[in-house]
């Protein structure tokens, strides 16, 4: 059986490295919304239908845990997703609480799309932990097709980014939540740009940590022939580039 992993595009590939280094007997299927991306400037409803479609998809390979590695597609849809399929669902979401739990005094700041900055999940979260009111959240919506468009760095990604963080102070941060998987590629171009030593936090290895424990829990840890299949929304896709993205990844 088969652990999905479940992205608009390619920024849950930085999950699936994590997930592959972790449980490498395992066997994978990736799934990249490549004809809907982006999702984070859709509406709620039109990414919940995207999503549903991937994951009835998915429910047909053999999968018997998925992760939603897009923290939009969580946004937007993850609840009514557990009401609907039997195997377990994980979602991804703006990694808040450790960062405020590990704040030292300094202001957080999650960057994410503009669907996961404005839906009710991540609001009532940071409501629910941000007691001191030290988080303060933008979106960098850009960030998601220059990735899917494999621009990696350059002039024009460090003029967006900037540009994006001139209006605040961000020498009051202390810590940076990627709140959107495929800003995860950007990780240090974002580090050059914010001055001090920042912390800069994802949800991977959260989620990660959780599968693991369900995966335990519910007796679904097996080794197979640890073989990863690539999905573009709903094609058999040999993604040749992916290995160019793995190895972009720092491991
Ligand atoms: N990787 C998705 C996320 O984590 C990207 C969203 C998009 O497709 O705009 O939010």
């Amino acid at each position: 059986m088969n652990i999905a992993i479940f992205d608009s595009g390619i920024g849950g590939i930085t999950f699936l490295k994590e997930a592959y280094k972790a449980l490498p007997g395992e066997n994978f299927i990736y799934y990249a919304d490549t004809d809907n991306v982006p999702y984070g400037t859709k509406s709620r409803d039109e990414v919940k239908k995207f999503v549903f479609q991937a994951v009835d998809f998915m429910s047909g390979l053999d999968t018997k845990i998925l992760v939603i590695a897009c923290n939009s597609a969580t946004s937007a849809a993850i609840n009514d997703l557990r009401k609907n399929f039997r195997f377990p669902i994980l979602g991804m979401e703006p990694a808040v609480k450790p960062a405020v739990e590990n704040s030292k005094d300094k202001r957080i700041l999650v960057l994410a799309t503009t669907l996961t900055i404005n839906e009710e999940k991540l609001n009532n979260l940071i409501t629910n932990i941000d007691k001191n009111n030290i988080v303060d959240r933008i979106a960098m919506d850009r960030l998601v097709m220059f990735a899917e468009n494999f621009i990696f760095s350059g002039n024009e990604i460090e003029k967006y980014i900037a540009k994006a963080l001139s209006i605040l102070n961000t020498g009051r941060y202390g810590t940076i939540v990627l709140g959107c998987t495929h800003f995860i590629y950007y990780k240090e171009i974002i580090r050059k740009l914010i001055p001090g030593n920042i912390q800069i936090i994802d949800g991977n290895t959260g989620t990660l940590n959780n599968m693991i424990n369900i995966m335990k829990k519910d007796n679904l840890i097996n080794r197979q022939n640890g073989r990863i299949d690539f999905y573009s929304s709903g094609r058999m896709d040999k993604l040749k580039r992916i290995n160019k993205l793995m190895n972009l990844l720092q491991s």
